[in-house]
């Protein structure tokens, strides 16, 4: 099977093939333009929810969708009404789109029974002037009994956290339910690390395809932009631009959620940190293997105990199959141990609190 333009074909002409049914005309093979990494026709038996119907987790199951990366995905928020019009809403594209992942809105844990993958997206987003830090109490309940109801309904899931403050609530989830840590995963680094390419990509007009960024540590204004490890096609970025500007594209990196706050007015970034989100959820599925930064717990890597955040790692089947401690300069290693101290502070904080 192949794919034409987004379309399945087969040559020679296959009886069961679904091009049949479009009644599509016979392409000669020299005219045929292939995309050999749309699978569209893969069979995907994974059970995936999304906790949080809002910008994130809708944006989230729309993309998860449309790669076909479950076979049946669940749309779980509190509010009455907006999963169930979303899921159907997205699930009355897939005649179009090409997808025949069944989708189901809902706000009862029953339906999300024996998920292999949920993302956690429910909370509060960030407003105007707030840092990601305000929302700890309030996200750190909200995560807490989200976790706990999954895992009445789900005995062995991978979680994968997007809500903020990142860091803490992987940990708020991790401790709540149970899980290796292998199985609980935070979304951030990709999204930093996604955000440092674009902006070097804009400033040296190359493709952000050849871009090669890391971002380690919280998902704060403490996180480290490796300047070392980042790379266009292989060449460091300090061959290609002078310090300042690194500095300012630096700057922007660790701002750069805030920079789509103060845009938005209301409610925070959700295209990029979606993308981001389905990233690590399609190497875990597909079990390719990537090495993406997220955050997990270290037990003695980079001198951190104990503590979650982001680091390169490497996601399949299994969840993190591998965390690489790299070799960072002094003053990188120092901020990172600086940012994990943060995380873990606040993590201290919320068990004094008993949240
Ligand atoms: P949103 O406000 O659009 O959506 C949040 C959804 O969660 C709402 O639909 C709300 O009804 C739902 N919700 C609240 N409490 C719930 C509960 N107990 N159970 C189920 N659903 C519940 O917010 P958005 O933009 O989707 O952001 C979601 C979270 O993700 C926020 O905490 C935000 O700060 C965080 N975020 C994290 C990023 C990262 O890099 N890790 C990037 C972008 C957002
Ligand atoms: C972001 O970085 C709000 O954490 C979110 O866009």
């Amino acid at each position: 099977m192949r794919v034409l333009n987004g379309t399945p074909f087969c040559r020679p002409p296959d009886k069961s093939c679904s091009l049949i049914s479009y009644n599509l005309p016979c392409i000669p093979l020299e005219e045929q333009v292939i995309f050999p990494t749309v699978t569209k026709t893969r069979k995907c038996i994974m059970k995936i929810t999304v906790i949080g119907a809002g910008n994130v987790g809708a944006t989230t199951a729309f993309r998860l969708a449309e790669k076909q990366l479950a076979k049946e995905l669940v749309l779980l928020d509190v509010v009455e009404g907006i999963p169930q019009g979303k899921g159907l809403d997205m699930f009355e594209s897939g005649p179009i789109a090409l997808f025949d992942t069944k989708i189901t809105g809902s706000n009862d844990y029953a339906d999300t029974a024996d998920s292999d993958i949920v993302v956690i997206t429910a909370g509060l987003p960030r407003k105007p002037g707030m840092t990601r830090e305000d929302l700890l109490m309030k996200n750190a309940g909200i995560v807490r009994d989200v976790t706990r109801q999954i895992m009445e309904h789900s005995k062995n899931p991978i979680l994968v956290i997007v809500s903020n403050p990142l860091d803490i609530m992987t940990y708020v989830a991790w401790k709540q339910s149970g899980l290796p840590k292998e199985r609980v995963i935070g979304m951030a680094g990709v999204l930093d690390s996604a955000r440092f390419r674009a902006f070097i990509a804009m400033e040296l007009d190359v493709s952000m395809q050849d871009v090669n960024a890391c971002v380690l540590g919280g998902h704060g204004d403490a996180m480290v932009p490796v300047v070392k490890y980042t790379t266009v096609a292989g060449i460091p970025i300090s061959s290609l631009l002078p310090a300042e500007t690194i500095d300012k594209m630096v700057e922007r990196t660790r701002t750069g959620g805030a920079e789509i706050v103060n845009y938005l007015k209301q409610g925070s970034a959700f295209y990029a940190p979606a993308t981001s989100t389905v990233e690590m959820v399609e190497s875990i599925v597909l079990d390719r293997k990537r090495v993406l930064t997220c955050a997990v717990s270290l037990d003695g890597q980079y001198g951190i105990d104990n503590t979650f955040v982001g680091v390169p790692v490497k996601l399949g089947k299994n969840g993190v199959e591998k965390i690489y401690e790299i070799s960072l300069d002094q003053a990188d290693l120092d901020q990172l141990q600086k940012s994990a101290k943060i995380v873990d502070e606040n993590c201290q904080m919320l068990e004094s609190a008993g949240v």
